[in-house]
């Protein structure tokens, strides 16, 4: 036999008159799911003699569903046996749907990241794809015809003869320019030759441009994990570089590329400045954000660490 309190019955829409031996009154308004489970966890509590926590969902007499906690004890009589169950009962079924509406949100926050990623990614491709293919083709056209003007120097003056020169100069650092511009769109080496060997070709260029002295370290053993969290890691990278040589004013940097057995991870530790107060949350710069966005389309972890005159370390971490 079930009882309820006053407030239990208008919770759940049963009418105050209602005898408690109904069997609208009664255990039969758990949802047969849950039937089981319940019962289950109240038969231990009086074969116990102990206290009792359960959620369930319940049908109320209006037919809506709605979802209960429920905590309460076994009473004994005064020979020790168990002669009922005692328990409050709390609606819950705002509180899990919120629970559930931001867990469906942080979901399709992940997926939109991803897919945001994705994209960047594609587009970069894309971007490659037409600079190498349109303007690089041109450059090599016009490389070969200011080639065959300047076997026929002869024919021009002084003043073009010089014209002639710078333009094949410029034709040079402009090939160069666009070949470092590809470079960055697409990561030379990630594709064929795997992390380990891209993240190197970035910390050498990096060194080579900037003069910063950058050590790369590589513990356990490489292998392949899903492309997409390949490239968070290397673009982390390349991003947490760029800010070391834009702001930190360090003298050195070092690298850790790490393969564990449940992820790959990254850190790039400086001995610099520091973020300073306009580093964060005031000054909004887009690399710290980006990262965070990679990382969580990884489903992964990041973690700033910054102490001011001291440095600081980016960590991210992608399960693969
Ligand atoms: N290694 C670092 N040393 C010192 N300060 C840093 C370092 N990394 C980031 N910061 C600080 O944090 C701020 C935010 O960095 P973030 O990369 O988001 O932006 P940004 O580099 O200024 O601009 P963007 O990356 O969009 O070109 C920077 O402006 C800088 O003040
Ligand atoms: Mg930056």
């Amino acid at each position: 036999v079930a009882r309820g309190s006053r407030g239990l019955r208008r919770m759940l829409g049963v009418p105050s008159d209602l005898p408690p031996q109904t069997p609208e009154w009664s255990l039969d308004m758990i949802l047969p799911e849950d039937r089981e489970r319940v019962l289950a966890v109240m038969k231990h509590s009086i074969e116990e003699g102990s206290s009792y926590e359960l959620e369930t969902r319940v049908a109320t007499q209006g037919g809506a569903q709605r979802i209960m906690f429920i905590a309460g004890e076994a009473v004994k009589n005064g020979a020790g046996r168990v002669v009922k169950l005692i328990g409050t009962c709390l609606d819950v079924t705002e509180q899990r749907r919120r629970e559930e509406a931001l867990c469906d949100a942080a979901d399709q926050l992940q997926a939109l990241s991803r897919r945001l990623v994705e994209v960047q990614e594609s587009e970069r491709r894309r971007l490659a794809a037409d600079l190498h293919d349109r303007v690089g083709q041109n450059l090599t056209a016009l490389g070969i015809n200011l080639d065959i003007l300047a076997s026929r120097t002869k024919a021009l003056d002084a003043d073009a003869t010089h014209r002639l020169r710078d333009s094949l100069a410029l034709l040079d650092q402009t090939a160069l320019c666009i070949e470092g511009v590809l470079d960055d769109l697409r990561p030379p080496m990630l594709d064929d030759l795997g992390l380990g060997p891209a993240m190197r070709w970035v910390v050498e260029e990096f060194s080579k441009r900037t003069e910063i002295p950058a050590r790369l370290l590589v513990q356990g053993t490489e292998r392949r994990t899903d492309r997409l969290n390949e490239i968070a890691l290397l673009r982390i990278v390349q991003e947490a570089l760029n800010n070391v040589a834009k702001h930190a004013r360090a003298s050195e940097v070092t690298i850790t590329l790490s393969w564990q057995s449940d992820g790959v991870r990254v850190e790039v530790a400086d001995d610099g400045a520091g973020i300073g107060r306009d580093g964060s949350p005031g000054r909004r710069g887009f690399g710290l954000i980006t990262m965070r966005e990679r990382i969580q389309a990884a489903g992964g972890l990041l973690d700033v660490q910054s102490v001011p005159g001291k440095g600081t370390r980016v960590r991210a971490l992608v399960p693969g």
